[in-house]
């Protein structure tokens, strides 16, 4: 199987995990478009929900083509469900997001929700936390500093980039710093010393948020892990 019918295999399995009448989470990618791909299906079948929110204006745009409407965080009391992808899951489904960029958005829908599930191919499985760039969404006010502050501690900090070499923007129009930490030795250290530094907006840590991954593997089999 190639790697794409890995993550539509992972995200169809996903799919029957909605039910009528919940308050859904969608979250972003490449795994999730399929997810929401299947859940137009359900939709056309008749599949209503009392509310979608998602976590970017890509999702956003793929829901409201097959007919969901999305309302802001805001607007919800609570998420019961929320489907994601993500870029690492370590054997306690600690993960590192943020790969596409959406992380704050994503984290904020994450833990105002009952439940996470998370829908991978079995390449974003890692023994360790690690194998990936760890995105730090920063302000620009301080953004300099952050980053100098980052070299200091050896963390290898890189600006991310657009195609066109232009600092990546977010959705709140703040930069991405990449941290290259591989593996990460203190998951929750490094968490709590991100999330204290002045100007530092988010991190793709996620740690203790989801509460089952979906892993599609290369011989067929679609694996759930659950906490
Ligand atoms: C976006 C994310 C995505 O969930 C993560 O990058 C996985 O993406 P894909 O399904 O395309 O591999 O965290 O910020």
């Amino acid at each position: 199987m190639t790697q794409a019918e890995l993550k539509a295999a992972a995200a169809q399995q996903a799919a029957q995990l909605v039910q009528p009448s919940m308050v859904l989470g969608v979250g972003t990618g490449s795994t999730v478009a399929y997810l929401i791909a299947a859940l137009g299906k359900r939709r056309a079948t008749g599949l209503t929900l009392a509310a979608v929110v998602t976590t970017s204006n890509r999702s956003k745009e793929q829901l409201d083509a097959v007919g969901f409407k999305v309302s802001p965080l805001a607007a919800v009391a609570q998420v019961d469900l929320t489907i994601d992808g993500s870029d690492r899951v370590a054997p306690n489904l600690d993960g590192i997001k943020g790969g596409g960029g959406a992380l704050t958005l994503e984290k904020n829908v994450a833990v105002n929700s009952k439940r996470v599930v998370w829908i991978v191919d079995e390449s974003k499985v890692v023994p360790r936390l690690g194998g990936f760039p760890l995105p730090v969404e920063v302000l620009p006010i301080s953004c300099e500093q952050n980053f100098r502050r980052f070299e200091q501690e050896g963390l290898q900090p890189q600006y991310r980039l657009t195609p066109a070499g232009q600092r990546y923007v977010t959705h709140y129009g703040n930069y991405i710093i990449d941290l290259a930490i591989d593996p990460i030795p203190a998951p929750h250290g490094l968490a709590a010393y991100l999330d204290q530094l002045t100007g530092v907006v988010e991190h793709g840590l996620f740690l203790d948020i989801c509460d089952e991954v979906i892993i599609a593997h290369r011989d067929g089999q679609i694996e759930s892990r659950q906490k």
